[in-house]
Order: structure tokens, then sequence, then C-alpha cells
């Protein structure tokens, strides 16, 4: 949800060969509006996204320069609410991820502050210059003065012409620093996350909440919200820059489903080695706790369900609530673990909850693919997913990887799966079903309504199928329990409705439901494991079978997008790491 870059170099850089460059690797947080300011107060900025604006601006070398990527929150998408902003006279600039929530009380305290946007963020700027240049403060103190009366969240990087110096400030949103050696003499750059610069450096620094950093060209220092020194050490990540390119693919979204044999592997061996004493860990918690809660949001929510599926047939009392939702449908006490999934390790609505709970429950276990996320640093315990940079906004491969971390889990918990046999079964399943799935898009890619049904660990499935048809072809879709459908959604099938069956081996309520809905004229698509589907899958138990019923969902779902030509890595509205809440 937005994302930020700054650049402090010791020799001047370029903004469209290094800001932009940065930038282009963060657009996948936002991709409504883009734009760039140097240190000398030249800002240029234009709705839409960062390939046609490079090709439109004018290059600047220059030793400061800040730049964003915007999903629009406060104010539509336009120029004028586009990132960077500025004071009334140009000298304070500012780039914000997050949500001011009394912007209207700071715009009170500069008096003849008129923002030209309607955006939360346009009064940072006219704070800072009124309490420094109006006030007298000097930047800390007006600083320190911002954490004390500003309420939400933001990451904000601040730069004063005549000023060679960038300020930082992070409170709630994520904001991390890296030293890159070979850029520009040497310079520190500032990011919403590792993947602006994980081509330049496999190490960086990661803002605590309250605190801010002064940044020169040759040094940092950070503080807490009181102007305390604060200690920041470095971390080492691993994050191949190769991820970020399409290679031969027409879309990121193909590329990462056809990744999964490679990154269902990576994972395992990882349980094997690296991982090997964290997931005996994290299992151990599990056996400890009374109960077991999952937090997690969209297509990690539907993986978390697949978890409390595994657990709940081993007789774990396990449940999973949408994190938005948290507090009004779960309780949690000294006795319950609770589990957080996200691919992002970033997502608001999942960070919230965390903070509320984590000192009142017996510990967090984090599983997520971008290390040293907010939510990994929040956890008593964590799971990398070594799924590698997902660029796509809809999640394929990190998921995928979700529901074999809950497999590992599971299995040390005494769940009957052979993991080992998963890599070469996704491995098969994209090669058998790609020709069905290609003909089911031309098929299907004129409709405007597709029902999925599923039950046990299939349910989850036919939701996450369902949600891969509203995100990237724009279909209203619904994925449902098929034990429901009699109660109220069989009204709304008729003839030829599209309705597809996810039907491992010869589960009896899964048949009737489908005998239902073709007795009503529906189109019916069944998924197997059996050999007896239109669309057949390798013979497997009902988890794993939940993960290959999948990849045809994915698969088709990217096809249908395809032929109605859809702007599939980035559909319309949405984001990839939602950082608000
Ligand atoms: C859908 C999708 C989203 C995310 C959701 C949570 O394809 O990717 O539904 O799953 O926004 O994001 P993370 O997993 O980063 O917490």
């Amino acid at each position: 949800m937005c994302g930020i870059v700054g650049i402090l170099s010791e020799q001047p850089h370029s903004i469209r060969s290094n800001t932009l460059h940065m930038l282009k690797r963060l657009e996948y947080r936002g991709y409504d509006s883009v734009g760039v300011a140097t240190l000398e107060g030249d800002i240029q900025k234009e709705a839409g996204q960062v390939d046609p604006f490079v090709a439109t601006i004018t290059d600047y070398e220059t030793c400061g320069s800040i730049a964003h990527t915007r999903w629009a929150t406060h104010g539509g998408v336009s120029r004028v609410n586009s990132h960077p902003h500025s004071d009334a006279t140009g000298e304070f600039m500012i780039v914000h991820n997050g949500i001011i929530e009394n912007a209207d009380e700071l715009q009170a305290m500069v008096p003849g502050c008129r923002p030209l946007s309607e955006t939360d963020s346009e009064v940072i700027a006219a704070f800072f210059r009124h309490r420094v240049v109006e006030d007298g403060l000097s930047m800390e103190e007006a600083i320190q003065d911002f954490f004390r009366v500003t309420e939400g969240t933001y990451a904000v990087l601040l730069m004063r012409k005549g000023d060679e110096r960038m300020y930082a400030l992070k409170h709630n949103s994520p904001l991390a620093l890296a030293r890159v050696g070979g850029l520009a003499g040497g310079a520190f750059v500032l990011a919403s996350d590792i993947s602006a610069f994980s081509d330049e450096t496999g190490e960086a620094y990661f803002f605590d909440d309250m605190t801010y950093a002064i940044v020169a060209p040759d040094a940092f220092e950070v503080f807490g919200a009181d102007g305390a020194a604060h200690a920041m050490v470095p971390h080492s990540f691993e994050w191949s820059s190769e991820e970020a390119t399409l290679e031969e693919h027409p879309h990121f979204m193909i590329k990462e489903i056809l990744e999964q044999p490679q990154t269902a592997l990576r994972l395992l061996e990882s349980f094997r080695t690296i991982q090997s004493e964290p997931l005996t860990a994290f299992a151990a918690h599990m056996k400890r706790a009374r109960r077991i809660v999952f937090l997690s949001c969209g297509t990690s929510y539907h993986a978390s369900l697949i978890g409390a599926f595994m657990l709940n047939q081993l007789n774990y009392e396990a449940h999973t609530v949408i994190a938005s939702e948290f507090e009004n449908f779960i309780l949690v006490d000294a006795s319950t673990f609770v589990i957080a999934i996200s691919q992002s390790g970033e997502t608001m609505d999942v960070i919230l909850p965390l903070k509320q709970i984590i000192d009142d429950c017996a510990g967090l276990g984090a599983i997520v693919n971008v290390p040293h996320s907010t939510i990994q640093r929040l956890s008593t315990v964590s799971l990398d997913l070594l799924a590698g940079q997902e660029i796509c906004v809809a999640s394929t491969k990190a998921f995928t990887n979700q529901v074999i971390a809950l497999m590992g889990l599971a299995e040390r918990l005494g769940f009957d799966i052979d993991l080992s046999v998963i890599p070469g079964k996704i491995s098969q399943t994209l090669e058998d079903i790609d020709p069905i799935c290609k003909h089911l898009a031309d098929e299907l890619s004129d409709r405007n309504e597709i029902y999925v049904l599923g039950r046990g660990a299939a349910y989850p499935m036919a939701r996450e199928i369902a949600l891969k048809f509203k995100e990237i072809d724009y279909i209203h879709a619904e994925g449902m329990m098929a034990g429901e459908l009699k109660h109220g959604t069989l009204a709304l099938i008729e003839d030829g409705t599209p309705v597809i069956c996810l039907i491992p081996g010869s589960d009896r309520s899964m048949l009737s439901s489908q005998r239902e809905v073709e007795a009503r004229g529906a189109r019916t698509i069944v998924v197997s494991n059996t050999g007896e589907g239109e669309v057949n899958v390798p013979p497997s138990g009902n988890a794993e079978f939940a993960i290959y019923a999948c990849l045809f969902g994915h698969l088709l779902s990217y096809y249908i997008g395809v032929a109605r030509d859809l702007p599939i890595d980035k559909p319309r509205n949405l984001a990839k790491s939602v950082t608000v809440g």
C-alpha cells in the first residue's frame, strides 16, 4: 500500500536510473500514481504507473531524492493527490505511506494551511515548515513534536531544501534502510521494503515503531520518539532479484504459477535443513497450547482454513478468523497460541490485532514470505515460506507454500501425509491441466458469474478459486461450502450457470450437490483426483487434493484474464501489500 524510496548519496545519482529504478521494484505496493522530488526542490509527479512516467520526466542528478508510488486512500487518483507533497513554499518535501488519522487536527495547528490535495499526507510538509520556520524548532524537535501530536500509521521521508540530510520517521508502516556501496560513491537507501534494494545488497536495518533517523550521505543516527538514541542492528536476508524479471513469460502470474515445483521443493528441503529447528519449535508451541487461533486475510486466510482442517483432524482445537474482524469474533487467552499467516508480513489488518493480543496469548507463530517483515519480527517463532519475491498482486506460489508449511507442522503433530511427493505432483498437475484450463477459459471468459463448491479441505479452495476469478478476471464468483447451497444460493442457479465442483475421492455429499445444481441446468465442471472429472489431478489425500485443485483455479483464472485482456499482474483498485487497516 504505497511504496516509498529515498536515496542520499555521496556523489550525485540519477532520479531516473536510480531512484525510479528502485521505486519500480516497489510498484506492486500500489500503482495509482508516481512521483519523485530532489533535494534541490524539483518535484515531478503524475497519475499512472512508473514506466510511462519514467519515459516522460526530466532526469536530474542529485545527492538526495525521494519517490512514491501510490495506492489511493484519501483522495482520488490524480496528479494533485500524488506524492511527493511540499509545503506552500516548496521548502519541505515529503513522501508518506500510511494514514494520518488526525490530519484535520494537524492542519488546525498550522495557521493559514490550505492544502491543494485531498490527501491526509500534504499537511505533514506544512506541519514541519510551521514548526521549524515559524515556531523556531530544530528539525529534531519538530520530529519529536510530530510523534506527540500525530495519530495513525506512517513511514515518512522528509527533505528540506538546503539541508543535505534526509529524515525518516516510522510508526506502524514498514521502513527499511540499507547501505549501497556501488551507488554514486556510496549511498543510504530508505524504502518500504527490501525489494527496492535487494539487487544491490543483502543486508538491511528495519525501523521499530516510534523511531526516527537522521541520515547523512555517509552516516545515520536513529532515535526514539523522545529523542533518546535507539540501537538498530543490520540483518542479512536472501531475496533474489532474478524473481523481479519476467524472463520469457508474458505475466508474473504465470511465471509464479509455473515456479511452484521449485518453490515447494525449496521449502520442503528447508524443513530438513535450515528450518528443521524452527519447525520443531513451532510445532512444540502448538502442542503445548490449549487452543490455536489463525489470524490472516484473503488468500492467506484460505491457507489458514486448511491448517484448521488438519489440526481438527488431529483433535486440536483450532479456529480461524479473518483478521479485520478479529476483535468481534474470537477470544484469545493465555493458553491460546496464535498463528499469523501472511505473504507480505505487513498486512495492517493482521498487525493491529496482533499488537493488541501479543502480551495476553501463549505466543505468536508467524508464517511469512518476506523476511524480517513486521509480523515476523513480532513473533515468538516463525517459518519462512521461501517462495521468493511474488510480484503479481494475486498470491499463487506463496499460497501453495503456506499450505505446505501448515502441512509440515501438521505432520510434526501426527498428520499422515507424504510431503515429498508434492513438488512432483504439482509439476504433473500443471502439465496435465494446462490444455483444459485454456479450453475452459475460452468457454467461461464471457461469463459474469461462476460458483465454486467444496467441502472439508476443498472448501477453502472453493473460496480461493472464487477470489481469483474476482480479482484477476473481474467476474463475480462465489466459493462456498457445498452443503450451504440448498439454504439459499441454489435460487441463483439457472440454465448454463457455471459451477465448479471440487470432488476428492467419491465424496457422496459433493456428488449430491453436483446433482442438485445439474438438476437446475448448471454447467458443472468437476475437479477430481480419481480420474472421473472433466479436470483430473493426481491421486491424493483430501488435504493434498486442495493444493492441486487450487492450481487448476489459479491457472484457469489466469487464462480467463488473458482472454479478457485484463491487467493481470496489477488488477484495478488492488495492491500487493495492504498496509492500511
Ligand atoms: C489474493 C491476495 C490477497 C492477500 C491478502 C493478504 O490473491 O493475494 O487476498 O492474500 O491481501 O495478504 P498477505 O498474505 O500479504 O497478508
